[in-house]
């Protein structure tokens, strides 16, 4: 191997890095499609979620979740766009882990707002519109 094809191969992980805005794909683990949803017959599911987003994440999501807050600039890797398909077609139960554990520089939301708090934020995360595909 060459020198110059070395150096290459060396800076390969970096750059894949810096080009990837969202990094590595998140995934929830399969159990998380299993877990049961409190709210599915709470009628004030969708406002009490929004209650929520438009108080705790709306600075990084943006009020229409996609991806534009005031701090996203700030943030290393780009917020998901939460009306987009790639995250409405994961199960509720799935973007409630998330929600949840966290990763990175979202954080988890354990022990910041209830259960019932993060399973109503899925709630209105659903009634976000999609741009125009
Ligand atoms: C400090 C900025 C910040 C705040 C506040 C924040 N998030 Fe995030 N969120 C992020 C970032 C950055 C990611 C991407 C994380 C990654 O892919 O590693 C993310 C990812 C997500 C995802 C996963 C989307 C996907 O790709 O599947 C969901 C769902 C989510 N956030 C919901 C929320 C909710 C609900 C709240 C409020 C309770 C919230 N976030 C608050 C920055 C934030």
């Amino acid at each position: 191997m060459n020198r110059t094809a070395l150096i290459l191969l060396l800076l390969v992980p970096t750059l894949g890095f810096q080009i990837l805005p969202q990094g590595e794909p998140w995934k929830a683990p399969p159990e998380a499609d299993k877990l049961v949803d409190p709210m599915a017959n709470d009628p004030k599911a969708v406002q009490k979620g929004q209650k929520i987003f438009t108080s705790l994440c709306w600075v990084c999501h943006g009020m229409a979740g996609k991806g534009d807050g005031p701090n996203a600039a700030a943030l290393k890797v780009h917020p998901a766009d939460l009306a987009s398909r790639a995250v409405q077609a994961q199960t509720n139960g799935a973007i409630y882990w998330k929600i949840t554990h966290g990763r990175g520089e979202m954080a988890s939301y354990e022990q910041v707002i209830s259960r019932e708090q993060r399973w109503a934020v899925v709630h209105y995360l659903r009634t976000l519109k999609p741009n125009a595909e």
